[in-house]
Protein backbone atom coordinates (compact mmCIF):
# COMPACT_ATOMS: atom_id res chain seq x y z
CA UNK A 1 0.00 0.00 0.00
CA UNK A 2 0.99 3.30 -1.05
CA UNK A 3 1.99 5.44 2.14
CA UNK A 4 2.48 9.27 2.33
CA UNK A 5 3.88 11.26 5.18
CA UNK A 6 2.28 14.91 4.74
CA UNK A 7 3.00 17.97 7.67
CA UNK A 8 -0.23 20.02 8.80
CA UNK A 9 0.21 23.00 9.61
CA UNK A 10 -2.97 24.58 11.34
CA UNK A 11 -1.64 27.64 12.19
CA UNK A 12 -3.56 30.90 13.42
CA UNK A 13 -7.46 32.46 13.34
CA UNK A 14 -9.58 29.57 11.64
CA UNK A 15 -6.84 27.52 10.87
CA UNK A 16 -7.32 25.01 13.42
CA UNK A 17 -11.27 24.49 12.56
CA UNK A 18 -10.92 23.94 8.74
CA UNK A 19 -7.89 21.58 9.33
CA UNK A 20 -10.11 19.39 11.74
CA UNK A 21 -12.40 19.05 8.34
CA UNK A 22 -9.52 18.46 6.65
CA UNK A 23 -7.74 15.61 8.52
CA UNK A 24 -10.92 13.99 8.54
CA UNK A 25 -11.61 14.27 5.31
CA UNK A 26 -8.26 13.01 4.67
CA UNK A 27 -8.38 10.05 6.46
CA UNK A 28 -11.71 9.05 4.70
CA UNK A 29 -10.01 9.30 1.18
CA UNK A 30 -6.97 7.28 2.69
CA UNK A 31 -9.41 4.51 3.93
CA UNK A 32 -11.46 4.48 0.28
CA UNK A 33 -8.39 4.83 -2.41
CA UNK A 34 -6.27 2.22 0.06
CA UNK A 35 -3.37 4.37 0.83
CA UNK A 36 -2.40 5.54 3.98
CA UNK A 37 -1.53 8.56 5.09
CA UNK A 38 0.57 9.92 8.20
CA UNK A 39 -0.38 13.44 9.52
CA UNK A 40 2.19 15.22 11.35
CA UNK A 41 1.28 18.33 13.29
CA UNK A 42 3.69 21.23 13.34
CA UNK A 43 3.24 24.84 14.68
CA UNK A 44 3.42 27.28 12.58
CA UNK A 45 2.84 31.12 12.11
CA UNK A 46 1.49 33.28 15.09
CA UNK A 47 1.40 30.28 17.63
CA UNK A 48 4.65 29.17 16.47
CA UNK A 49 5.86 32.45 17.77
CA UNK A 50 3.91 32.20 20.94
CA UNK A 51 5.68 28.93 22.18
CA UNK A 52 8.87 29.42 20.40
CA UNK A 53 9.54 33.02 19.60
CA UNK A 54 9.96 32.30 16.00
CA UNK A 55 6.85 32.25 13.52
CA UNK A 56 8.99 29.17 11.16
CA UNK A 57 10.79 27.03 13.55
CA UNK A 58 13.63 24.95 12.14
CA UNK A 59 12.21 21.87 13.54
CA UNK A 60 9.03 23.01 11.52
CA UNK A 61 10.78 23.61 8.86
CA UNK A 62 12.89 20.60 8.40
CA UNK A 63 10.05 18.40 9.00
CA UNK A 64 8.34 19.88 6.16
CA UNK A 65 11.08 19.36 3.90
CA UNK A 66 11.20 15.51 5.03
CA UNK A 67 7.26 15.35 3.94
CA UNK A 68 6.05 14.33 0.77
CA UNK A 69 3.72 17.57 0.89
CA UNK A 70 2.45 20.41 2.84
CA UNK A 71 -0.68 21.04 3.81
CA UNK A 72 -0.78 24.67 4.96
CA UNK A 73 -4.43 26.69 6.62
CA UNK A 74 -3.70 29.91 7.34
CA UNK A 75 -1.59 32.31 9.04
CA UNK A 76 -2.13 35.97 11.05
CA UNK A 77 -3.31 37.91 13.27
CA UNK A 78 -3.23 41.83 13.49
CA UNK A 79 -2.10 41.02 17.32
CA UNK A 80 1.22 40.44 15.90
CA UNK A 81 1.10 43.52 13.46
CA UNK A 82 3.53 45.67 16.34
CA UNK A 83 5.97 42.98 16.41
CA UNK A 84 9.26 43.06 14.49
CA UNK A 85 8.82 41.96 10.97
CA UNK A 86 10.84 39.24 10.57
CA UNK A 87 8.98 37.54 13.77
CA UNK A 88 5.50 38.02 12.18
CA UNK A 89 3.48 35.46 10.79
CA UNK A 90 3.76 36.52 7.28
CA UNK A 91 7.50 36.14 7.52
CA UNK A 92 6.96 32.88 8.68
CA UNK A 93 5.25 32.37 5.72
CA UNK A 94 7.95 33.82 3.49
CA UNK A 95 10.48 31.84 5.32
CA UNK A 96 8.67 28.52 4.10
CA UNK A 97 7.97 29.35 0.09
CA UNK A 98 11.93 30.42 0.20
CA UNK A 99 13.56 27.43 2.34
CA UNK A 100 11.38 24.96 0.20
CA UNK A 101 12.64 27.05 -2.74
CA UNK A 102 8.91 27.22 -4.11
CA UNK A 103 9.36 29.45 -7.14
CA UNK A 104 5.97 28.75 -8.61
CA UNK A 105 2.25 29.62 -6.85
CA UNK A 106 -0.63 28.40 -8.89
CA UNK A 107 -3.45 29.52 -7.92
CA UNK A 108 -7.21 28.16 -10.07
CA UNK A 109 -10.26 29.90 -10.66
CA UNK A 110 -13.15 28.16 -11.49
CA UNK A 111 -16.55 29.45 -11.11
CA UNK A 112 -18.58 26.23 -9.75
CA UNK A 113 -21.96 26.18 -11.36
CA UNK A 114 -24.00 25.89 -8.02
CA UNK A 115 -22.59 28.94 -7.15
CA UNK A 116 -22.68 31.77 -9.56
CA UNK A 117 -25.26 33.63 -7.84
CA UNK A 118 -22.73 34.07 -5.20
CA UNK A 119 -20.79 35.84 -6.83
CA UNK A 120 -20.98 40.41 -6.91
CA UNK A 121 -20.41 40.32 -10.83
CA UNK A 122 -23.45 39.35 -12.95
CA UNK A 123 -23.93 35.75 -13.90
CA UNK A 124 -23.10 36.42 -18.11
CA UNK A 125 -19.87 37.88 -17.19
CA UNK A 126 -18.96 34.93 -14.67
CA UNK A 127 -20.39 31.56 -16.14
CA UNK A 128 -17.31 30.99 -18.32
CA UNK A 129 -14.52 31.41 -16.02
CA UNK A 130 -11.98 29.18 -15.58
CA UNK A 131 -8.23 30.26 -15.44
CA UNK A 132 -5.11 29.79 -13.58
CA UNK A 133 -2.78 32.41 -11.68
CA UNK A 134 0.64 31.53 -11.97
CA UNK A 135 2.51 33.68 -10.04
CA UNK A 136 6.70 34.00 -9.60
CA UNK A 137 6.20 33.42 -5.40
CA UNK A 138 10.21 33.75 -4.13
CA UNK A 139 11.27 36.52 -5.73
CA UNK A 140 10.42 40.05 -7.25
CA UNK A 141 9.58 43.13 -4.61
CA UNK A 142 9.06 40.68 -1.80
CA UNK A 143 12.42 39.52 -1.39
CA UNK A 144 14.56 42.06 -3.25
CA UNK A 145 17.32 43.50 -1.36
CA UNK A 146 18.24 46.48 -0.39
CA UNK A 147 14.92 47.39 1.91
CA UNK A 148 14.44 49.15 4.97
CA UNK A 149 14.22 52.37 6.59
CA UNK A 150 16.31 55.44 6.46
CA UNK A 151 16.23 57.03 9.66
CA UNK A 152 18.58 59.82 9.27
CA UNK A 153 16.59 61.69 6.44
CA UNK A 154 14.14 64.87 7.41
CA UNK A 155 10.98 63.34 7.20
CA UNK A 156 10.91 59.17 7.64
CA UNK A 157 11.69 57.08 4.19
CA UNK A 158 11.48 53.52 3.96
CA UNK A 159 12.16 51.74 0.56
CA UNK A 160 11.82 48.17 -1.30
CA UNK A 161 13.60 46.65 -4.23
CA UNK A 162 11.74 44.90 -6.73
CA UNK A 163 14.05 42.64 -8.96
CA UNK A 164 14.03 39.63 -11.06
CA UNK A 165 16.90 38.35 -12.73
CA UNK A 166 15.96 36.13 -16.45
CA UNK A 167 16.85 32.83 -14.75
CA UNK A 168 13.92 33.50 -12.15
CA UNK A 169 11.79 34.41 -15.18
CA UNK A 170 12.37 32.02 -17.07
CA UNK A 171 11.73 28.91 -14.73
CA UNK A 172 8.45 30.15 -13.88
CA UNK A 173 7.63 30.51 -17.53
CA UNK A 174 8.28 27.02 -18.25
CA UNK A 175 5.43 26.38 -15.29
CA UNK A 176 3.07 28.52 -17.45
CA UNK A 177 3.87 26.73 -20.40
CA UNK A 178 3.91 23.22 -19.09
CA UNK A 179 0.25 24.18 -17.54
CA UNK A 180 -1.20 26.13 -20.42
CA UNK A 181 -0.52 23.15 -22.83
CA UNK A 182 -2.54 21.14 -20.65
CA UNK A 183 -5.56 23.86 -21.15
CA UNK A 184 -6.36 26.30 -23.98
CA UNK A 185 -2.33 27.36 -24.55
CA UNK A 186 -3.08 30.75 -23.71
CA UNK A 187 -0.86 32.46 -21.54
CA UNK A 188 -1.32 36.15 -20.88
CA UNK A 189 1.64 37.78 -19.12
CA UNK A 190 0.76 40.77 -16.64
CA UNK A 191 3.62 43.37 -16.18
CA UNK A 192 4.31 46.97 -15.67
CA UNK A 193 6.71 47.39 -18.86
CA UNK A 194 5.10 51.02 -19.34
CA UNK A 195 7.24 52.30 -16.60
CA UNK A 196 8.97 49.65 -14.53
CA UNK A 197 12.77 48.39 -16.03
CA UNK A 198 11.98 45.15 -14.23
CA UNK A 199 8.41 44.33 -15.85
CA UNK A 200 10.82 44.73 -19.32
CA UNK A 201 13.26 41.93 -18.44
CA UNK A 202 10.11 40.43 -17.40
CA UNK A 203 8.04 41.00 -20.65
CA UNK A 204 11.24 40.36 -22.74
CA UNK A 205 12.55 37.24 -20.93
CA UNK A 206 9.33 35.65 -21.45
CA UNK A 207 8.77 36.13 -24.85
CA UNK A 208 11.70 34.53 -25.56
CA UNK A 209 11.05 31.59 -23.22
CA UNK A 210 7.37 31.04 -24.90
CA UNK A 211 8.30 31.65 -28.54
CA UNK A 212 10.26 28.28 -28.38
CA UNK A 213 7.14 26.51 -27.97
CA UNK A 214 4.99 27.02 -31.24
CA UNK A 215 1.82 25.58 -29.83
CA UNK A 216 1.48 28.65 -27.04
CA UNK A 217 -0.17 31.85 -27.88
CA UNK A 218 1.19 34.50 -25.67
CA UNK A 219 -0.31 37.87 -24.72
CA UNK A 220 0.66 40.97 -22.73
CA UNK A 221 -0.96 42.99 -20.24
CA UNK A 222 0.11 45.91 -18.25
CA UNK A 223 -0.80 44.75 -14.64
CA UNK A 224 -3.55 48.21 -14.21
CA UNK A 225 -5.62 47.06 -17.36
CA UNK A 226 -5.48 43.11 -16.22
CA UNK A 227 -7.52 44.28 -13.22
CA UNK A 228 -9.95 46.09 -15.15
CA UNK A 229 -10.02 43.24 -17.45
CA UNK A 230 -10.45 40.96 -15.03
CA UNK A 231 -13.80 42.38 -13.80
CA UNK A 232 -14.98 42.87 -17.19
CA UNK A 233 -14.72 40.01 -19.11
CA UNK A 234 -12.98 37.54 -17.07
CA UNK A 235 -13.28 34.39 -18.97
CA UNK A 236 -11.10 35.71 -21.64
CA UNK A 237 -8.17 34.60 -19.52
CA UNK A 238 -6.88 31.23 -19.44
CA UNK A 239 -3.07 31.01 -17.81
CA UNK A 240 -2.09 34.64 -16.00
CA UNK A 241 1.65 34.32 -15.40
CA UNK A 242 2.45 37.05 -13.61
CA UNK A 243 5.52 38.57 -10.45
CA UNK A 244 4.68 37.94 -7.09
CA UNK A 245 3.64 41.10 -5.99
CA UNK A 246 1.03 41.61 -8.70
CA UNK A 247 0.24 37.66 -8.34
CA UNK A 248 -0.82 38.87 -5.14
CA UNK A 249 -3.17 41.51 -5.85
CA UNK A 250 -4.21 40.00 -8.99
CA UNK A 251 -5.32 36.65 -7.31
CA UNK A 252 -7.47 38.44 -4.98
CA UNK A 253 -9.24 40.18 -7.30
CA UNK A 254 -9.90 36.63 -9.42
CA UNK A 255 -10.76 34.61 -6.32
CA UNK A 256 -13.96 37.03 -5.76
CA UNK A 257 -15.30 36.43 -9.19
CA UNK A 258 -16.23 32.77 -7.46
CA UNK A 259 -18.15 34.89 -4.95
CA UNK A 260 -16.63 33.84 -1.95
CA UNK A 261 -12.65 33.83 -1.31
CA UNK A 262 -13.44 30.99 0.79
CA UNK A 263 -13.89 28.76 -2.03
CA UNK A 264 -10.29 29.35 -3.21
CA UNK A 265 -7.13 26.79 -3.50
CA UNK A 266 -3.45 27.30 -4.40
CA UNK A 267 -0.45 25.03 -4.87
CA UNK A 268 3.09 26.63 -4.39
CA UNK A 269 5.76 24.21 -5.97
CA UNK A 270 9.23 24.01 -7.59
CA UNK A 271 10.64 21.31 -10.07
CA UNK A 272 11.15 18.68 -7.66
CA UNK A 273 10.81 18.17 -3.77
CA UNK A 274 7.26 18.71 -1.35
CA UNK A 275 4.83 21.16 -2.58
CA UNK A 276 3.20 23.32 0.26
CA UNK A 277 -0.77 23.20 -0.74
CA UNK A 278 -2.66 26.23 1.02
CA UNK A 279 -5.77 28.19 0.66
CA UNK A 280 -5.93 31.81 -0.77
CA UNK A 281 -7.72 32.75 2.17
CA UNK A 282 -6.12 34.40 5.16
CA UNK A 283 -6.81 33.50 9.40
CA UNK A 284 -9.76 35.87 8.81
CA UNK A 285 -9.30 36.27 13.13
CA UNK A 286 -12.46 37.94 13.48
CA UNK A 287 -15.14 34.92 12.48
CA UNK A 288 -12.01 32.62 14.03
CA UNK A 289 -13.52 29.92 17.07
CA UNK A 290 -17.11 30.37 16.13
CA UNK A 291 -17.00 27.29 13.71
CA UNK A 292 -18.34 29.57 10.61
CA UNK A 293 -15.67 29.66 8.40
CA UNK A 294 -15.75 28.02 5.04
CA UNK A 295 -14.00 24.75 5.18
CA UNK A 296 -13.80 24.43 1.26
CA UNK A 297 -10.65 26.37 0.06
CA UNK A 298 -8.56 23.82 2.25
CA UNK A 299 -10.32 20.94 1.11
CA UNK A 300 -9.65 22.19 -2.86
CA UNK A 301 -6.24 22.53 -1.51
CA UNK A 302 -5.93 19.29 -0.16
CA UNK A 303 -7.44 18.06 -3.54
CA UNK A 304 -4.71 20.11 -5.73
CA UNK A 305 -1.81 18.00 -2.71
CA UNK A 306 -3.80 14.48 -3.53
CA UNK A 307 -3.83 15.66 -7.34
CA UNK A 308 -0.16 17.39 -8.12
CA UNK A 309 1.68 16.18 -5.12
CA UNK A 310 0.86 12.47 -4.18
CA UNK A 311 -0.43 11.47 -7.45
CA UNK A 312 -3.96 10.32 -6.14
CA UNK A 313 -5.69 11.62 -8.61
CA UNK A 314 -9.01 9.25 -8.18
CA UNK A 315 -8.81 10.64 -4.50
CA UNK A 316 -8.92 14.31 -5.88
CA UNK A 317 -11.90 13.55 -8.08
CA UNK A 318 -13.85 11.74 -5.27
CA UNK A 319 -13.65 14.89 -2.84
CA UNK A 320 -14.19 17.71 -5.70
CA UNK A 321 -17.18 15.78 -6.66
CA UNK A 322 -18.58 15.15 -2.84
CA UNK A 323 -18.05 19.46 -2.72
CA UNK A 324 -19.77 19.96 -5.88
CA UNK A 325 -22.31 17.40 -4.59
CA UNK A 326 -22.89 19.54 -0.91
CA UNK A 327 -22.72 22.73 -2.58
CA UNK A 328 -25.45 21.99 -5.54
CA UNK A 329 -27.96 20.01 -2.83
CA UNK A 330 -28.21 23.68 -1.89
CA UNK A 331 -26.23 23.81 1.42
CA UNK A 332 -23.68 26.96 2.41
CA UNK A 333 -21.23 28.41 4.64
CA UNK A 334 -21.94 32.05 6.31
CA UNK A 335 -19.69 33.45 3.22
CA UNK A 336 -22.05 31.88 0.74
CA UNK A 337 -25.37 32.39 2.19
CA UNK A 338 -27.83 34.02 -0.36
CA UNK A 339 -30.70 33.82 1.65
CA UNK A 340 -32.25 30.78 0.43
CA UNK A 341 -29.59 28.20 1.12
CA UNK A 342 -29.60 26.15 4.57
CA UNK A 343 -26.27 27.78 6.40
CA UNK A 344 -24.31 25.33 7.98
CA UNK A 345 -21.00 25.82 10.28
CA UNK A 346 -17.74 24.80 9.28
CA UNK A 347 -17.99 21.35 10.63
CA UNK A 348 -21.72 20.54 9.70
CA UNK A 349 -20.09 20.95 6.45
CA UNK A 350 -16.75 18.79 6.91
CA UNK A 351 -19.85 16.04 7.84
CA UNK A 352 -21.78 17.04 4.74
CA UNK A 353 -18.67 16.51 2.32
CA UNK A 354 -17.11 13.47 4.24
CA UNK A 355 -21.12 12.01 3.76
CA UNK A 356 -20.48 12.36 0.16
CA UNK A 357 -17.18 10.25 0.29
C1 LIG B 1 -0.96 35.29 -0.13
C2 LIG B 1 -0.88 36.16 1.09
C3 LIG B 1 0.57 36.30 1.49
C4 LIG B 1 1.30 36.95 0.34
C5 LIG B 1 0.80 37.08 2.79
C6 LIG B 1 0.03 36.49 3.94
C7 LIG B 1 2.26 37.19 3.14
O1 LIG B 1 -1.50 37.37 0.87
O2 LIG B 1 -0.52 34.13 -0.07
O3 LIG B 1 -1.47 35.76 -1.15
O4 LIG B 1 1.30 38.19 0.22
O5 LIG B 1 1.88 36.23 -0.45
MG1 LIG C 1 -2.50 37.51 -1.00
Amino acid sequence: MKKYKIVLLSGDGIGPEISEVSKKILKKLAKNHNFEIEIIEKLFGGIAYEKYGNPAPDETLEQCKKSDAVLLACVGDIKYDSLERELRPESGLLKLRSALNLFANIRPVKIRKSLLDASSLKKEIVENVDLIVVRELIGGIYFGKPRGHITNTKIPKAFNTMVYDSAEIERITEIAIKIANQRNKKICSVDKSNVLEVSQLWRDTVLNITSKDKNISLSNMYVDNAAMQLVRDPSQFDVILTSNLFGDILSDLAAMLTGSIGMLPSASLNNNGPGVFEPVHGSAPDIAGKNIANPIAMLLSASMMLKIGLNEEEAAENLETAIDKVLSNGFRTADLADGSAEVLSCSEMGDKITDEI
